[in-house]
Protein backbone atom coordinates (compact mmCIF):
# COMPACT_ATOMS: atom_id res chain seq x y z
CA UNK A 1 0.00 0.00 0.00
CA UNK A 2 1.42 4.01 -0.65
CA UNK A 3 2.23 5.84 2.29
CA UNK A 4 -0.10 8.81 2.88
CA UNK A 5 0.70 11.91 -0.02
CA UNK A 6 2.92 15.36 2.15
CA UNK A 7 0.53 17.97 2.41
CA UNK A 8 2.06 21.25 3.01
CA UNK A 9 0.17 21.60 6.49
CA UNK A 10 1.56 18.33 7.83
CA UNK A 11 4.83 19.82 6.88
CA UNK A 12 4.84 22.82 8.68
CA UNK A 13 4.00 20.95 12.03
CA UNK A 14 6.74 18.77 11.53
CA UNK A 15 8.87 21.62 12.03
CA UNK A 16 6.97 23.11 14.66
CA UNK A 17 7.49 20.08 16.75
CA UNK A 18 11.51 20.25 15.80
CA UNK A 19 11.85 23.15 17.18
CA UNK A 20 10.07 22.51 20.12
CA UNK A 21 12.30 19.66 20.71
CA UNK A 22 15.76 21.79 20.00
CA UNK A 23 14.08 24.34 22.51
CA UNK A 24 13.67 21.91 25.28
CA UNK A 25 17.10 20.01 25.18
CA UNK A 26 18.76 23.37 25.39
CA UNK A 27 16.35 24.09 28.99
CA UNK A 28 17.58 20.92 30.20
CA UNK A 29 21.72 21.84 29.21
CA UNK A 30 21.32 25.37 30.65
CA UNK A 31 19.40 23.50 34.12
CA UNK A 32 22.08 20.93 34.43
CA UNK A 33 25.15 22.74 34.16
CA UNK A 34 23.50 24.98 36.82
CA UNK A 35 23.53 22.15 38.73
CA UNK A 36 27.22 21.48 38.23
CA UNK A 37 28.28 24.64 39.13
CA UNK A 38 26.42 24.70 41.70
CA UNK A 39 27.89 21.16 43.38
CA UNK A 40 31.19 22.57 42.12
CA UNK A 41 31.10 25.34 44.55
CA UNK A 42 29.96 23.80 47.04
CA UNK A 43 32.60 21.13 47.31
CA UNK A 44 35.10 23.48 47.23
CA UNK A 45 33.67 25.43 50.02
CA UNK A 46 33.56 22.42 52.53
CA UNK A 47 37.27 21.74 50.96
CA UNK A 48 38.67 25.40 51.91
CA UNK A 49 37.07 25.23 55.22
CA UNK A 50 38.28 21.53 55.80
CA UNK A 51 41.65 22.83 55.33
CA UNK A 52 41.28 25.83 57.47
CA UNK A 53 40.56 23.85 60.20
CA UNK A 54 43.07 21.48 59.70
CA UNK A 55 45.85 23.54 58.87
CA UNK A 56 48.25 26.13 60.57
CA UNK A 57 48.88 29.53 58.80
CA UNK A 58 52.27 29.11 56.87
CA UNK A 59 53.46 32.13 58.64
CA UNK A 60 53.28 30.30 62.05
CA UNK A 61 56.58 29.79 62.62
CA UNK A 62 56.31 28.35 66.40
CA UNK A 63 56.75 24.45 66.21
CA UNK A 64 54.89 24.69 69.75
CA UNK A 65 52.23 25.97 67.80
CA UNK A 66 52.41 23.87 64.50
CA UNK A 67 51.91 21.15 67.46
CA UNK A 68 49.37 22.46 69.08
CA UNK A 69 47.37 22.85 65.76
CA UNK A 70 47.96 19.26 64.95
CA UNK A 71 45.82 17.98 68.03
CA UNK A 72 42.56 16.17 66.94
CA UNK A 73 39.39 17.94 67.52
CA UNK A 74 37.93 16.45 70.30
CA UNK A 75 41.60 16.78 72.61
CA UNK A 76 41.76 20.35 71.07
CA UNK A 77 37.84 20.73 72.21
CA UNK A 78 39.00 19.88 75.96
CA UNK A 79 41.90 21.33 76.10
CA UNK A 80 40.45 24.58 75.98
CA UNK A 81 38.06 23.92 78.22
CA UNK A 82 40.11 22.91 80.96
CA UNK A 83 43.68 24.35 79.83
CA UNK A 84 44.20 27.20 78.51
CA UNK A 85 42.91 30.73 78.60
CA UNK A 86 43.52 33.81 80.65
CA UNK A 87 42.17 32.60 83.99
CA UNK A 88 44.04 29.90 83.96
CA UNK A 89 47.45 30.72 82.69
CA UNK A 90 47.44 32.99 85.62
CA UNK A 91 46.80 30.37 87.90
CA UNK A 92 49.37 28.15 86.45
CA UNK A 93 51.84 31.11 86.82
CA UNK A 94 51.18 31.98 90.08
CA UNK A 95 51.48 28.25 91.15
CA UNK A 96 54.29 27.65 89.80
CA UNK A 97 55.98 30.76 90.93
CA UNK A 98 58.76 31.02 94.03
CA UNK A 99 58.14 33.03 96.74
CA UNK A 100 61.74 33.25 97.78
CA UNK A 101 65.05 34.58 95.85
CA UNK A 102 66.72 31.63 93.95
CA UNK A 103 63.57 29.68 94.60
CA UNK A 104 62.64 26.54 92.48
CA UNK A 105 60.01 26.24 90.02
CA UNK A 106 58.91 23.16 90.35
CA UNK A 107 56.29 20.97 87.87
CA UNK A 108 55.41 18.07 90.34
CA UNK A 109 53.33 14.85 87.91
CA UNK A 110 51.58 12.56 90.77
CA UNK A 111 51.09 15.78 92.77
CA UNK A 112 47.26 14.15 93.99
CA UNK A 113 48.94 10.95 94.98
CA UNK A 114 50.85 10.25 98.35
CA UNK A 115 53.99 11.24 98.14
CA UNK A 116 53.44 14.07 95.17
CA UNK A 117 51.03 16.09 97.44
CA UNK A 118 53.61 15.34 100.83
CA UNK A 119 56.71 17.08 98.51
CA UNK A 120 54.38 19.83 96.84
CA UNK A 121 53.46 21.04 100.30
CA UNK A 122 56.82 20.56 101.61
CA UNK A 123 58.22 22.66 98.38
CA UNK A 124 55.63 25.17 98.75
CA UNK A 125 55.73 25.92 102.76
CA UNK A 126 59.63 26.56 101.53
CA UNK A 127 58.92 29.48 99.02
CA UNK A 128 59.29 27.20 96.39
CA UNK A 129 57.01 27.70 93.15
CA UNK A 130 55.26 24.18 92.60
CA UNK A 131 52.31 23.35 89.77
CA UNK A 132 50.99 19.98 89.63
CA UNK A 133 49.84 17.35 87.37
CA UNK A 134 47.55 14.54 87.72
CA UNK A 135 44.80 12.84 85.53
CA UNK A 136 43.17 11.33 88.54
CA UNK A 137 42.49 8.01 87.62
CA UNK A 138 40.32 5.55 89.55
CA UNK A 139 43.32 2.75 90.53
CA UNK A 140 41.91 3.40 93.83
CA UNK A 141 39.12 5.70 95.60
CA UNK A 142 40.16 9.10 93.44
CA UNK A 143 38.02 10.33 96.13
CA UNK A 144 41.16 10.81 98.49
CA UNK A 145 43.12 12.38 95.14
CA UNK A 146 40.32 14.88 95.44
CA UNK A 147 41.13 15.89 98.94
CA UNK A 148 44.45 16.13 98.98
CA UNK A 149 43.85 18.48 95.80
CA UNK A 150 41.86 20.31 98.55
CA UNK A 151 44.57 20.32 100.92
CA UNK A 152 47.10 21.49 97.94
CA UNK A 153 44.97 24.25 96.84
CA UNK A 154 44.22 25.47 100.37
CA UNK A 155 48.48 25.57 100.00
CA UNK A 156 48.31 27.31 96.58
CA UNK A 157 49.40 24.76 95.13
CA UNK A 158 47.37 24.52 91.77
CA UNK A 159 47.33 21.11 89.79
CA UNK A 160 46.13 20.90 85.95
CA UNK A 161 44.11 17.89 85.56
CA UNK A 162 45.60 15.91 82.74
CA UNK A 163 47.67 13.17 81.53
CA UNK A 164 51.37 12.64 80.81
CA UNK A 165 50.65 11.42 77.65
CA UNK A 166 49.18 14.52 76.37
CA UNK A 167 52.28 16.19 74.61
CA UNK A 168 50.45 19.44 73.63
CA UNK A 169 48.89 20.11 77.47
CA UNK A 170 52.86 19.71 78.66
CA UNK A 171 53.99 21.79 75.73
CA UNK A 172 51.47 24.00 76.63
CA UNK A 173 52.93 24.20 80.44
CA UNK A 174 56.50 24.91 79.15
CA UNK A 175 55.56 27.49 77.06
CA UNK A 176 53.65 29.24 80.25
CA UNK A 177 56.64 28.29 82.84
CA UNK A 178 60.03 28.58 82.28
CA UNK A 179 60.30 25.32 85.03
CA UNK A 180 63.46 24.70 86.62
CA UNK A 181 62.74 21.38 87.83
CA UNK A 182 60.46 18.36 87.52
CA UNK A 183 59.56 16.54 90.39
CA UNK A 184 58.15 13.27 88.09
CA UNK A 185 56.14 10.92 90.69
CA UNK A 186 53.14 10.12 88.27
CA UNK A 187 52.83 6.55 87.68
CA UNK A 188 50.96 3.27 87.52
CA UNK A 189 51.99 2.49 90.95
CA UNK A 190 51.27 -1.26 92.53
CA UNK A 191 52.92 -4.86 91.92
CA UNK A 192 49.71 -6.89 91.87
CA UNK A 193 47.41 -4.87 89.78
CA UNK A 194 49.95 -5.26 87.02
CA UNK A 195 48.63 -8.83 86.44
CA UNK A 196 45.31 -7.45 86.24
CA UNK A 197 45.81 -4.03 83.87
CA UNK A 198 49.26 -4.42 82.62
CA UNK A 199 48.81 -2.21 79.74
CA UNK A 200 48.09 0.98 82.59
CA UNK A 201 51.80 0.43 83.46
CA UNK A 202 53.25 0.73 80.14
CA UNK A 203 51.04 3.67 79.14
CA UNK A 204 51.54 5.69 82.28
CA UNK A 205 55.86 4.51 82.97
CA UNK A 206 57.18 3.95 80.10
CA UNK A 207 55.27 6.04 77.12
CA UNK A 208 54.40 8.83 79.63
CA UNK A 209 57.71 8.87 81.21
CA UNK A 210 59.18 9.48 77.06
CA UNK A 211 56.57 11.52 76.53
CA UNK A 212 57.70 13.78 79.61
CA UNK A 213 61.49 13.49 78.84
CA UNK A 214 60.42 14.87 74.52
CA UNK A 215 59.10 17.92 76.74
CA UNK A 216 61.78 18.12 78.87
CA UNK A 217 64.54 17.69 75.93
CA UNK A 218 62.60 20.53 74.13
CA UNK A 219 62.14 23.00 76.62
CA UNK A 220 64.18 26.34 76.44
CA UNK A 221 66.15 25.73 79.41
CA UNK A 222 65.36 22.41 79.97
CA UNK A 223 64.87 21.61 83.58
CA UNK A 224 66.65 19.19 85.57
CA UNK A 225 64.43 16.14 86.86
CA UNK A 226 64.17 14.06 89.91
CA UNK A 227 61.91 11.02 89.50
CA UNK A 228 60.50 7.94 91.45
CA UNK A 229 62.03 4.62 90.35
CA UNK A 230 61.30 1.94 93.26
CA UNK A 231 63.04 -0.54 95.30
CA UNK A 232 61.26 -3.31 93.11
CA UNK A 233 64.03 -2.92 90.83
CA UNK A 234 66.29 -5.32 92.96
CA UNK A 235 63.80 -7.89 92.01
CA UNK A 236 65.23 -11.41 93.18
CA UNK A 237 68.52 -9.86 93.59
CA UNK A 238 69.44 -11.38 97.26
CA UNK A 239 72.64 -9.32 98.45
CA UNK A 240 71.44 -7.17 101.33
CA UNK A 241 70.75 -4.61 102.16
CA UNK A 242 70.64 -3.49 98.71
CA UNK A 243 72.86 -1.10 96.86
CA UNK A 244 72.59 1.32 93.93
CA UNK A 245 75.74 -1.30 92.66
CA UNK A 246 73.50 -4.41 92.66
CA UNK A 247 72.54 -6.18 90.02
CA UNK A 248 69.07 -4.87 89.07
CA UNK A 249 68.04 -7.12 85.85
CA UNK A 250 65.73 -9.46 87.84
CA UNK A 251 62.66 -7.11 87.97
CA UNK A 252 59.97 -10.04 89.46
CA UNK A 253 57.09 -7.64 88.21
CA UNK A 254 55.65 -5.98 84.86
CA UNK A 255 55.72 -2.60 87.61
CA UNK A 256 59.31 -3.74 88.63
CA UNK A 257 60.08 -3.92 85.09
CA UNK A 258 58.37 -0.90 83.62
CA UNK A 259 60.28 1.16 86.68
CA UNK A 260 63.82 -0.50 85.52
CA UNK A 261 62.88 0.44 81.61
CA UNK A 262 62.51 3.73 83.11
CA UNK A 263 66.21 3.76 84.47
CA UNK A 264 67.36 2.87 81.27
CA UNK A 265 65.19 5.48 79.24
CA UNK A 266 66.65 8.12 81.72
CA UNK A 267 70.20 7.03 80.58
CA UNK A 268 69.58 7.73 77.32
CA UNK A 269 68.03 11.05 77.35
CA UNK A 270 71.04 12.08 79.44
CA UNK A 271 73.40 10.58 76.87
CA UNK A 272 71.29 12.65 73.63
CA UNK A 273 70.00 15.33 75.43
CA UNK A 274 72.29 16.51 77.98
CA UNK A 275 68.94 16.15 80.41
CA UNK A 276 70.14 15.94 84.29
CA UNK A 277 68.63 12.93 85.46
CA UNK A 278 67.96 11.78 89.09
CA UNK A 279 65.90 8.18 90.00
CA UNK A 280 64.88 7.55 93.78
CA UNK A 281 64.69 4.14 94.58
CA UNK A 282 62.08 4.21 96.84
CA UNK A 283 61.09 1.53 100.08
CA UNK A 284 57.06 1.57 101.00
CA UNK A 285 56.52 4.46 101.84
CA UNK A 286 53.99 4.86 104.49
CA UNK A 287 52.10 7.53 106.57
CA UNK A 288 48.90 9.86 106.90
CA UNK A 289 47.25 10.41 103.59
CA UNK A 290 48.81 7.81 101.79
CA UNK A 291 47.53 4.92 99.73
CA UNK A 292 44.43 2.60 99.97
CA UNK A 293 45.75 -0.01 97.85
CA UNK A 294 49.21 -0.55 100.46
CA UNK A 295 49.33 -3.43 103.33
CA UNK A 296 49.45 -0.90 106.12
CA UNK A 297 46.46 1.03 104.89
CA UNK A 298 43.79 -1.97 104.05
CA UNK A 299 45.26 -3.92 107.17
CA UNK A 300 43.98 -0.95 109.56
CA UNK A 301 41.07 -1.06 107.89
CA UNK A 302 40.45 -4.21 107.94
CA UNK A 303 41.23 -5.12 110.99
CA UNK A 304 38.79 -1.90 112.07
CA UNK A 305 35.70 -3.65 110.56
CA UNK A 306 36.94 -7.08 112.12
CA UNK A 307 37.79 -8.75 108.77
CA UNK A 308 40.00 -11.40 108.44
CA UNK A 309 43.92 -10.03 106.81
CA UNK A 310 46.44 -12.55 104.55
CA UNK A 311 49.49 -12.37 106.27
CA UNK A 312 52.35 -13.57 103.63
CA UNK A 313 55.04 -16.29 104.86
CA UNK A 314 57.93 -17.22 102.31
CA UNK A 315 57.67 -20.57 100.38
CA UNK A 316 60.24 -21.73 102.50
CA UNK A 317 58.02 -20.27 105.71
CA UNK A 318 60.02 -17.03 106.44
CA UNK A 319 58.63 -14.04 107.43
CA UNK A 320 58.35 -11.72 104.55
CA UNK A 321 59.94 -8.63 105.29
CA UNK A 322 59.66 -4.56 104.47
CA UNK A 323 61.98 -1.86 105.14
CA UNK A 324 59.00 0.70 105.59
CA UNK A 325 59.98 4.32 105.18
CA UNK A 326 57.83 6.72 106.48
CA UNK A 327 56.67 9.50 104.22
CA UNK A 328 58.21 12.65 105.81
CA UNK A 329 61.85 11.04 105.80
CA UNK A 330 60.90 10.24 101.92
CA UNK A 331 60.10 14.14 101.46
CA UNK A 332 63.34 15.07 102.78
CA UNK A 333 64.81 12.56 100.30
CA UNK A 334 63.22 14.86 97.07
CA UNK A 335 63.88 17.62 98.17
CA UNK A 336 67.08 16.73 98.77
CA UNK A 337 67.58 15.36 95.29
CA UNK A 338 65.64 18.49 93.61
CA UNK A 339 68.74 20.96 95.96
CA UNK A 340 71.89 19.03 94.07
CA UNK A 341 70.83 18.13 90.85
CA UNK A 342 72.60 20.30 88.94
CA UNK A 343 71.20 21.76 85.36
CA UNK A 344 70.92 20.17 82.26
CA UNK A 345 73.30 20.84 79.45
CA UNK A 346 70.97 20.97 76.34
CA UNK A 347 69.35 23.68 74.75
CA UNK A 348 67.18 23.70 71.26
CA UNK A 349 66.71 19.74 71.81
CA UNK A 350 70.57 19.39 71.46
CA UNK A 351 73.35 18.52 74.13
CA UNK A 352 75.93 21.21 74.54
CA UNK A 353 78.19 18.72 77.68
CA UNK A 354 77.84 15.76 79.89
CA UNK A 355 74.73 16.17 82.17
CA UNK A 356 74.26 14.81 85.88
CA UNK A 357 72.64 11.37 86.26
CA UNK A 358 72.20 9.66 89.65
CA UNK A 359 70.30 7.22 91.02
CA UNK A 360 69.59 7.00 94.83
CA UNK A 361 68.10 4.56 97.26
CA UNK A 362 65.59 6.08 99.95
CA UNK A 363 64.79 3.62 102.47
CA UNK A 364 65.21 3.06 106.27
CA UNK A 365 67.47 0.74 106.85
CA UNK A 366 65.88 -1.50 108.89
CA UNK A 367 63.56 -4.23 107.66
CA UNK A 368 60.42 -5.29 109.87
CA UNK A 369 58.44 -8.44 109.55
CA UNK A 370 55.03 -8.02 108.24
CA UNK A 371 54.18 -9.72 111.51
CA UNK A 372 55.40 -6.95 113.37
CA UNK A 373 53.64 -4.73 111.73
CA UNK A 374 50.26 -5.81 112.31
CA UNK A 375 50.97 -6.38 116.14
CA UNK A 376 51.87 -3.00 116.09
CA UNK A 377 47.93 -1.63 114.38
CA UNK A 378 47.01 -4.09 117.11
CA UNK A 379 48.09 -2.15 119.45
CA UNK A 380 47.11 1.26 117.98
CA UNK A 381 43.82 -0.04 117.18
CA UNK A 382 43.32 -2.08 120.50
CA UNK A 383 41.80 -4.38 118.50
CA UNK A 384 42.73 -7.88 117.73
CA UNK A 385 43.79 -8.64 114.19
CA UNK A 386 41.79 -12.17 112.30
CA UNK A 387 45.51 -13.51 111.02
CA UNK A 388 45.26 -15.79 108.57
CA UNK A 389 48.84 -16.57 107.55
CA UNK A 390 49.54 -18.11 103.82
CA UNK A 391 52.37 -18.75 101.64
CA UNK A 392 52.98 -15.87 99.26
CA UNK A 393 51.42 -16.33 95.62
CA UNK A 394 53.25 -15.94 92.85
CA UNK A 395 52.21 -11.98 92.05
CA UNK A 396 54.92 -9.83 91.96
CA UNK A 397 56.11 -9.40 95.82
CA UNK A 398 59.77 -9.97 96.97
CA UNK A 399 60.06 -11.51 100.03
CA UNK A 400 62.25 -9.03 101.47
CA UNK A 401 63.82 -5.56 100.96
CA UNK A 402 66.36 -3.58 102.92
CA UNK A 403 68.29 -0.29 101.74
CA UNK A 404 71.77 0.93 102.00
CA UNK A 405 71.68 4.75 101.80
CA UNK A 406 75.02 5.59 102.29
CA UNK A 407 75.20 7.18 98.98
CA UNK A 408 71.85 9.43 99.17
CA UNK A 409 73.58 10.35 102.87
CA UNK A 410 76.61 11.33 101.17
CA UNK A 411 75.38 13.30 98.31
CA UNK A 412 72.24 15.02 100.15
CA UNK A 413 72.47 14.54 104.11
CA UNK A 414 69.65 11.75 104.04
CA UNK A 415 68.50 10.04 107.18
CA UNK A 416 65.53 8.58 108.13
CA UNK A 417 64.72 9.09 111.64
CA UNK A 418 61.22 7.73 111.96
CA UNK A 419 60.62 4.31 113.10
CA UNK A 420 57.44 2.05 112.29
CA UNK A 421 55.96 2.60 115.69
CA UNK A 422 55.97 6.13 115.57
CA UNK A 423 55.07 6.30 111.88
CA UNK A 424 52.06 4.07 112.44
CA UNK A 425 51.00 6.44 115.50
CA UNK A 426 50.96 9.55 112.68
CA UNK A 427 48.92 6.97 110.07
CA UNK A 428 46.10 5.96 112.73
CA UNK A 429 45.48 8.73 113.89
CA UNK A 430 45.06 10.67 110.66
CA UNK A 431 43.39 7.84 109.15
CA UNK A 432 40.45 7.97 112.38
CA UNK A 433 40.01 11.29 111.26
CA UNK A 434 39.91 11.64 108.18
CA UNK A 435 37.18 8.70 108.04
CA UNK A 436 35.88 10.04 110.94
CA UNK A 437 36.24 6.62 112.68
CA UNK A 438 35.18 6.11 116.58
CA UNK A 439 37.75 3.98 118.03
CA UNK A 440 39.36 3.25 121.14
CA UNK A 441 42.19 4.44 119.34
CA UNK A 442 40.59 7.78 118.33
CA UNK A 443 40.76 8.61 122.53
CA UNK A 444 43.96 7.52 123.10
CA UNK A 445 45.56 11.00 123.97
CA UNK A 446 48.79 9.90 122.59
CA UNK A 447 47.62 9.85 119.37
CA UNK A 448 45.53 12.63 119.30
CA UNK A 449 48.45 14.99 120.01
CA UNK A 450 50.87 13.59 117.23
CA UNK A 451 49.67 14.66 114.39
CA UNK A 452 48.71 18.28 112.95
CA UNK A 453 45.69 18.63 111.33
CA UNK A 454 46.51 20.44 108.00
CA UNK A 455 50.27 18.74 106.91
CA UNK A 456 49.30 15.93 104.22
N1 LIG B 1 54.51 4.61 97.82
C1 LIG B 1 55.48 3.72 97.72
O1 LIG B 1 55.69 2.91 98.59
C2 LIG B 1 56.36 3.69 96.48
C3 LIG B 1 57.41 2.79 96.45
C4 LIG B 1 58.23 2.76 95.33
C5 LIG B 1 58.02 3.64 94.30
N2 LIG B 1 56.96 4.49 94.33
C6 LIG B 1 56.75 5.40 93.21
O2 LIG B 1 56.60 6.72 93.72
C7 LIG B 1 55.70 7.47 92.92
C8 LIG B 1 54.60 8.05 93.77
O3 LIG B 1 53.91 6.96 94.40
P1 LIG B 1 52.63 7.17 95.30
O4 LIG B 1 52.71 6.15 96.36
O5 LIG B 1 52.48 8.59 95.64
O6 LIG B 1 51.49 6.71 94.27
P2 LIG B 1 50.08 7.39 93.95
O7 LIG B 1 49.36 6.40 93.09
O8 LIG B 1 49.42 7.83 95.20
O9 LIG B 1 50.46 8.66 93.09
C9 LIG B 1 50.65 8.64 91.70
C10 LIG B 1 49.75 9.71 91.08
O10 LIG B 1 50.02 9.76 89.70
C11 LIG B 1 48.81 9.93 89.00
N3 LIG B 1 48.99 9.35 87.66
C12 LIG B 1 49.17 8.04 87.34
N4 LIG B 1 49.32 7.91 86.01
C13 LIG B 1 49.25 9.16 85.48
C14 LIG B 1 49.33 9.68 84.16
N5 LIG B 1 49.49 8.87 83.12
N6 LIG B 1 49.22 11.02 83.98
C15 LIG B 1 49.02 11.84 85.04
N7 LIG B 1 48.93 11.41 86.31
C16 LIG B 1 49.04 10.08 86.53
C17 LIG B 1 47.78 9.18 89.82
O11 LIG B 1 46.46 9.68 89.63
C18 LIG B 1 48.27 9.41 91.25
O12 LIG B 1 47.60 10.49 91.86
C19 LIG B 1 55.23 6.52 91.85
O13 LIG B 1 56.04 6.70 90.72
C20 LIG B 1 55.48 5.15 92.43
O14 LIG B 1 55.67 4.18 91.43
C21 LIG B 1 56.13 4.55 95.42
Amino acid sequence: MASPPHTSKTLKLERYNSYLRRLHSTKVLNASSKLIFRVTLLIALVLILFFTLNYPPLSDKNPNHAHLHHHNFLSAALFTSSAGGDAWEKQVRHSSTPKKPNGLSVLVTGAAGFVGSHCSIALKKRGDGVLGLDNFNSYYDPSLKRARQKLLLKNQVFIVEGDLNDASLLTKLFDVVPFTHILHLAAQAGVRYAMQNPQSYVSSNIAGFVNLLEVAKAANPQPAIVWASSSSVYGLNTQVPFSELDRTDQPASLYAATKKAGEEIAHTYNHIYGLSLTGLRFFTVYGPWGRPDMAYFFFTKDILQGKPIDVYQTQDKKQVARDFTYIDDVVKGCLGALDTAEKSTGSGGKKKGPAQLRVYNLGNTSPVPVGNLVSILEGLLRTKARKHVIKMPRNGDVPYTHANVTLANRDFGYKPTTDLATGLRKFVKWYVDYYGIQTRAKKDSDINSEHPEESP
